[in-house]
């Protein structure tokens, strides 16, 4: 956390009390540093104040993601270190509370204690709203609290309202949990099962980011686009519904949505790609594998071509629309035939960013006992081809960019003294020299260069008062990535 250092006692109408210092390490995906953020909102009114390193926090949390393999072992090697500060700490006479939460806690529970005594809290991505009790709890008591059931509450009907703002862009989760069970998940065993927060309270939230400045929130959910919650009229409303309630909150300039799955991407959700000019044309849309063996055996629920049809669709509702997705290279059972089937996958649809990963074993899930696993060597070379065509794609995406106008969400300085950063509509990073643009500014620009993480711009005259985003006067870019 980097925020700077606050004054050591915490005043104002409330008595002054000691303040102490916390620090969270966060890995995963977006969904754990939103979690990160709520975790630090509910030790705020015990007089928790971010710390800048472990070495100054009276508590430290592990926020932990069991994803793909070497997790555990990452977190392990961390409490290591920080039992070395924590001892220390004793000797000092003080206290340092040690907390491992996220979907490695959920996933083992009470072994990261059998193998770790000095930690205190062990707690599930559900529980969190029950972070001041356990804290309490391992204050008073010796041994340590662990909390890892799927409470019958939902948490976000407990935790207080996020008082820390996020800067210019924000997350905001609205859906949590998957019901869909992919043979090669961890997801639904560490998060449980679905759950959609109510139109009532999201649209809240986004009021609250942007009244304190935020101008672009990405909703976050593992299955964003299955979100189905209770609509401002009591009825069951969708993404599309939601969407174009929160496109109208003054100072959101731009909406984007993570991550969805093939299955939910309805024809309303993809319409509303074509009339919400603050939806952003970008998508984030994981396909895993172009096989259809595969997808079955994944259990993803849909065919090939199906994804490649919802790719059409969105290009028809909205021509500059950019796909990303994520692929896994030797699931159990995958020959080269089905590899094969994703790079002419890759090449049929195209992508302007990608994830791709060597398939991971995880404990408990199905494809974990599956019989056929693909040797690692393998799994290497079908992932290093994958990797080569999804960069030469990202490259040729990038230089199609080059000569077009767009606009650019500025986020904060940039590397060099003068410059800015910021966001094209498209998730690329952009640099330029500054004239007096402030964080938070839309503004209209010319792509000068691709380099090869980000694009140079050049800001283009545009009047003060940086309304809703101007439509460039042709397409910023091209509607398919080069292959
Ligand atoms: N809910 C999202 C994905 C969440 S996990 C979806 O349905 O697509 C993020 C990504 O991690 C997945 O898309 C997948 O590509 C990858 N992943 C998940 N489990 C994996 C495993 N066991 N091995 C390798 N990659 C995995
Ligand atoms: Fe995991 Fe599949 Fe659920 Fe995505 S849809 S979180 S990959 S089980
Ligand atoms: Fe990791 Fe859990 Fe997110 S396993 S990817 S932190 S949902």
């Amino acid at each position: 956390m980097n925020a700077p250092s606050p004054p050591s006692t915490i005043t104002g109408d409330t008595p002054a009390r000691p303040l102490k210092r916390l620090f969270i390490r966060t890995w995963g995906c977006q969904m754990n540093v939103y979690d990160s953020a709520r975790m630090a909102d509910v030790l705020a009114p015990l007089g928790y104040a971010p710390a800048e390193a472990p070495e100054d926090a009276d508590m430290v949390v592990l926020n932990t993601c069991h994803i793909r393999e070497k997790a555990s072992e990452k977190l392990f090697s961390e409490l290591g270190r920080l039992r070395v500060l924590k001892q220390a700490k004793e000797q000092g006479g003080d206290r340092m509370i040690l907390a491992v939460a996220g979907c490695v806690a959920q996933a083992e529970g009470a072994e990261i204690t059998a193998r770790a005594p000095y930690v205190d809290l062990v707690l599930g991505p559900q529980t969190y709203h029950r972070l001041p009790e356990m804290v309490a709890r391992a204050t008073r008591a010796a041994g340590a609290v662990i909390e890892t059931d799927f409470p019958a509450e939902e948490k976000f009907d407990f935790l207080p309202d996020s008082t820390t703002p996020q800067g210019v862009t924000a997350f905001l989760t609205i859906q949590e949990g998957c019901d869909k069970f992919c043979s090669f998940c961890v997801v639904p065993y560490t998060r449980g099962s679905e759950y959609s927060r109510s139109a009532a309270t999201v649209i809240a939230e986004a009021r609250r980011l942007a009244a304190q400045g935020s101008r672009e929130i990405a909703l976050l959910g593992q299955n964003v686009n299955a979100w189905h919650g209770e609509g401002l009229d009591g009825k069951t409303w969708n993404l599309a519904r939601l969407l174009r309630e929160l496109a109208d909150i003054e100072g959101v300039a731009r909406l984007r949505y993570t991550t969805s799955h093939p299955r939910d991407m309805d024809d309303e959700l993809i319409a509303a790609h074509g009339d919400i000019p603050a939806l952003m044309p970008f998508l984030h849309l994981p396909v895993q594998s172009g096989s259809d063996r595969i997808l079955q055996a994944m259990n993803r629920g849909h065919k090939a071509d199906d994804y490649r049809r919802i790719a059409e669709k969105l290009r028809a509702a909205r021509p500059d629309i950019a796909l990303s997705s994520d692929f896994i290279a030797g699931h159990p059972g995958e020959n080269e035939a089905d590899h094969q089937a994703t790079m002419a996958l890759i090449r049929d649809v195209g992508f302007a960013l990608a994830y791709s990963f060597k398939y991971s074993s995880r404990p408990g899930t199905p494809a974990a006992g599956a019989t056929m696993q693909v040797p690692e060597a393998e799994k290497d070379r079908r992932l290093q081809e994958i990797q080569a065509l999804l960069r030469e794609q990202q490259d040729g995406f990038n230089r199609s960019c080059v000569g077009r106008r767009c606009d650019v969400l500025v986020t904060g300085p940039g590397r060099h003294p003068g410059q800015l950063a910021g966001r094209s509509p498209w998730l690329q990073p952009v640099h330029f020299v500054g004239a007096g643009q402030q964080p938070g500014d839309v503004i209209a620009v010319d792509v000068a260069a691709a380099l090869p993480n980000s694009l140079a711009v050049h800001p283009l005259e545009r009047p003060a008062g940086n309304g809703p985003p101007e439509t460039s006067p042709q397409p910023p870019c091209q509607e398919k990535a080069a292959a």
